[in-house]
């Protein structure tokens, strides 16, 4: 359905239909397709292949967001698996079998990615990728990325595998960020990897990670892990990972006690300008339940990208 320009559409790619300036223009209208990245009353500026276009309000006619379609949904997927690396990582005829068991609390490290199109039947595939995770003491269970593995879900729910865990993929262009005055103040560093300072902040701060853990972490060619101290407590981290221009970011953290001050902001911030030069487009995934997530990413501008979940076996329930 067309909608009106509006802030909806910040951080989504549109596309716009606006009316040319020269009353003589034929055609009389033109269109323009790229992510919308900022808006006021008189002008939308939008990113596309050939650059910035800003356009007069007054001129759009209609605009709407484009959703992405299967293959681009199954390509932030593959890049968002180089985010997290499993220990161990197989593939079965185009499923990506990943399998961390020291990390078993981590389902992107837990589970299968159907991210290619399978030749074997549905039924040998489910058996082989259950038996996969059975002898390694975890649970069976599918990421699935909405609404490109659509028909898989379906299947799936028929042989009663259940629904866990549902998130969103959310995603921006990293021009126009939002610069938040207050975060300038804050003591942010990225550094290369987990440091002890890093480590204090991660879940729930009960000290050091086990090896395991911080292997997982660290294993990526481009990883800055990005922490904010203040009186030399770490009151917050997130960790970033570069691939293919893209941002992803990971395990965003703050001290309960020290919300709403613009901590994660700047851990944010921080890795916008870790990740310069290099990265056009930055991803984030938060579970549908985590509303203090949501209304942070809403904040920066993020937009939904797809929606995913996880899909367990009935045995592992
Ligand atoms: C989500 C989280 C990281 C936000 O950290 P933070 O340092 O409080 O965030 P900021 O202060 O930078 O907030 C920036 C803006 O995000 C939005 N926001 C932050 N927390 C929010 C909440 N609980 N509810 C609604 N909006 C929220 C607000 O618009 C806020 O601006 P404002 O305070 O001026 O209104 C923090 O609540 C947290 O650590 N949660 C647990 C871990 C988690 O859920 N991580 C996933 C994050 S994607």
């Amino acid at each position: 359905m067309p909608v009106v320009l509006n802030e909806i559409l910040l951080g989504r790619r549109v596309v716009v239909r606006y009316r040319r300036r020269n009353g003589d223009a034929t055609p009389p209208f033109s269109d323009v397709v790229g992510d919308l990245i900022a808006l006021d009353g008189l002008s939308a500026t939008i990113t596309t292949r050939h650059g910035p276009v800003v356009i007069a309000v007054a001129d759009v006619v209609l605009a709407r967001a484009v959703a992405p379609d299967r293959r681009q949904i199954l390509a932030l997927e593959r890049i968002a698996s180089h985010g997290w690396q499993a220990a161990e990582q197989r593939d079965l005829d185009g499923w990506l079998l990943r399998a961390e068991p020291l990390a078993a609390h981590l389902p992107v490290a837990n589970s299968v990615l159907p991210l290619g199109t399978p030749t074997r039947p549905l039924t040998e595939l489910l058996t082989s990728a259950t038996r996969f995770y059975r002898e390694r003491g975890l649970p069976a269970q599918i990421q699935i990325p909405l609404p490109a593995r659509g028909l898989l879900d379906a299947e799936l729910a028929t042989r009663c595998w259940t629904v866990a865990r549902p998130g969103l993929m959310l995603s921006r262009p990293i021009v126009g960020w939002p610069m938040r005055p207050d975060a300038g103040g804050l003591s942010t560093m990225v550094e290369s990897v987990p440091s002890s300072t890093w480590q204090r902040g991660y879940r729930a701060r009960d000290g050091q990670l086990s090896q395991p853990a911080v292997n997982l972490l660290a294993r990526h060619d481009q990883v800055g892990f990005a922490s904010v101290t203040s009186d030399d407590e770490t009151v917050g981290i997130a960790r970033g990972v570069v691939e293919d221009g893209w941002l992803g970011v990971t395990a965003v953290e703050v001290a309960a006690d020290q919300r709403r001050r613009g901590i994660a902001s700047a851990l944010m911030q921080s890795l916008v300008a870790w990740a310069h030069g290099q990265a056009t487009y930055c991803y984030l995934q938060v579970e549908t339940n985590n509303a203090a997530g949501l209304g942070f990413c809403h904040q920066l501008g993020f937009a939904e990208h797809h929606h995913y979940h996880y899909r367990r076996a009935p045995e592992a329930v």
